[in-house]
């Protein structure tokens, strides 16, 4: 038997899973580590943590499998998306890693636009200057932090800084390039246009491979802190969101995912390049060579259930250790006990910013219409019925763009959450299906891996023959007009606290 490794180097944990060539688990670790948050707004993390926990991972995998190391035939990495690793002359990380969620970057975004033009930005990049995307960070670090950028001799995203350590290339593929804002996505390249205009050196930059190819192989010193074999493949991988897709069968035109992981996404497969002029989604490169997709990011969306558990209601994470059980599976039961609506109660889950549609790094977390006969459940059921209006709105996005979204999966911490799916269903007004496997992005990763092994022939086929569909939620009507009422007032209040968000981040 032949074995794969998908790698996901998520947010909160990387996640490093071992398959068969049939994509069965085989075995799997994760490790956790640390998000820093030094102002409001700013998010940064450690690139050695996420090595460590890389190795750490694999280790385990390999020792507690069993597997030969000789019978691993490749391993597809996939990660967080647009963070900034910046690597000196001697490859040392020259500062942390700021991540797809910081926020700091409004000026560079107003610089990006000037010296690019918006329209040109949105032809070329696909997408409007956003603070999230790697292009603003490596301004803001060249305008604030100038001897920190004069020594920079090499960018790369936090998956592709993982690929360094385990092969020594410097080297990306086209579905994370296309977050950094310097790639031109329609032709799947370095945009030379970009890098002129931002004075961006094309020689930090690394070498762009499609998904499924062969980026280098493991080097004896990674080999010997892990178990690997000298030589094992590594292919190009590809951002979570686009591995996610491999691994969840989106990788045809009509089929689409939500996934609630720390955010969430809304996320079509279109073969065509499909652009919105007011940039509201994006459109990246996806892990299909020659292919693309449309997404569209809600910024907090597990990440709110995750800061409301932890600091309004750690009393289920005591609960849950003192039975054993997982804290979301607790929440889960008393937010069903609450009815639809959360008794007149709504949430918007712009705790770090907004990206669709509003594109706003300065709007901020609100929950309204709170009164006396609130519980901890009806507010825990507002956090999740209003991440799920955030997602509403990335779908209404992709219907306005006509773009073809006729199946529905639901993946991600929260897609496991049978009450998180329906209220989808409901507001979406469609099926709402999971598949089978679990795994998402580290799936999309070993099976990105496969193809470059020569296990599978192409991305399609494989995801033909192993991905299957498991459960189905129908939309409820009446839950259904209910949100469309509630849904309409969601979308009232950022209108009305608009310029209030203003004066706040003014404060
Ligand atoms: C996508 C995005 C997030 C990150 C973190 O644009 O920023 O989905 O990849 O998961």
């Amino acid at each position: 038997m032949r074995y794969l490794i998908g790698i996901d180097i998520g947010t909160s944990a990387t996640k490093t899973v071992l398959f068969n060539e049939k994509c069965e688990v085989v075995a799997s670790a994760s490790q956790e580590y640390p998000l820093y948050q030094p102002q409001n707004g700013w998010a940064e993390q450690e690139p050695t943590d996420w090595a460590n926990a890389v190795e750490a991972t694999i280790k385990k995998i390999m020792i507690e499998s069993g597997v030969a190391k000789e019978d691993v035939k490749g391993i597809g990495l996939s990660g967080q998306m647009h963070g900034l690793v910046m690597l000196d002359k001697d490859n040392a990380v020259i500062r942390p890693s700021i991540i797809w969620c910081d926020q700091r970057t409004g000026k560079e975004c107003q610089e990006i636009t000037t010296k690019v033009g918006a329209q040109r930005l949105i032809e070329i990049t696909a997408n409007p200057a956003l603070t999230g995307f790697t292009a603003s960070k490596i301004l803001w670090v060249r305008n604030h932090e100038a001897e920190n950028y004069r020594r920079c001799r090499h960018i790369l995203l936090p998956k592709d800084y993982i690929r360094f350590c385990m092969t020594g290339e410097y080297a990306t593929e086209v579905s994370d390039a296309s977050g950094m804002q310097l790639l031109d996505v329609p032709n799947r390249c370095w945009s030379q246009e970009i890098l002129d205009k931002l004075e961006i050196d094309a020689d930090l930059l690394p070498k762009v491979y499609e998904s499924p190819e062969v980026t280098g192989t493991i080097t004896s010193e990674f080999a010997a802190k892990t178990g690997l074999a000298v030589g094992t493949v590594v292919v190009g991988g590809a951002g979570d969101n686009a591995a996610a897709a491999v691994g969840t069968g989106i990788v045809e035109d009509g089929r689409a995912f939500t996934t609630i992981g720390t955010s969430g996404v809304v996320f079509a497969h279109t073969s065509e390049p499909r652009i919105d002029p007011k940039g509201r989604v994006h459109t990246f490169c996806c892990a299909v060579p020659g292919c693309w997709h449309v997404m569209g990011v809600t910024q907090a969306a597990g990440l709110s259930l995750k800061w409301f558990r932890d600091n309004l209601a750690e009393c289920y994470k005591e609960e849950a250790e003192k039975q054993g059980v997982d804290s979301y599976d607790l929440i889960n039961q008393d937010v069903e006990n609450v009815p639809i609506g959360s008794r007149r109660l709504l949430y918007l889950p712009y705790l770090m910013g907004e990206r669709t549609p509003h594109l706003n790094p300065n709007c901020r977390g609100v929950f309204f219409g709170l009164s006396a006969i609130h519980t901890k459940a009806d507010m825990l059921r507002a956090v999740m019925e209003g991440v799920s209006y955030s997602l509403s709105d990335c779908l209404d996005v992709l219907r306005e763009m006509q773009v073809d979204v006729s199946e529905m999966m639901a993946c991600g911490g929260g897609g496991k959450s049978k009450i998180w799916r329906q209220m989808l269903a409901d507001m979406y007004g469609c099926e709402v299906k999971t598949i089978k496997a679990q795994e998402g992005p580290a799936l999309g990763g070993a099976i990105l891996a496969g193809v470059g092994a020569g296990i599978f022939n192409d991305v399609q086929s494989a995801c033909r023959q192993f991905i299957a569909q498991e459960t189905y939620c129908q939309p409820e009507p009446a839950s259904k007009a209910y949100y469309e009422k509630g849904h309409a007032l969601y979308k009232k209040l950022y209108v009305q606290l608009k310029d209030c968000y203003e004066e706040l981040a003014q404060l």
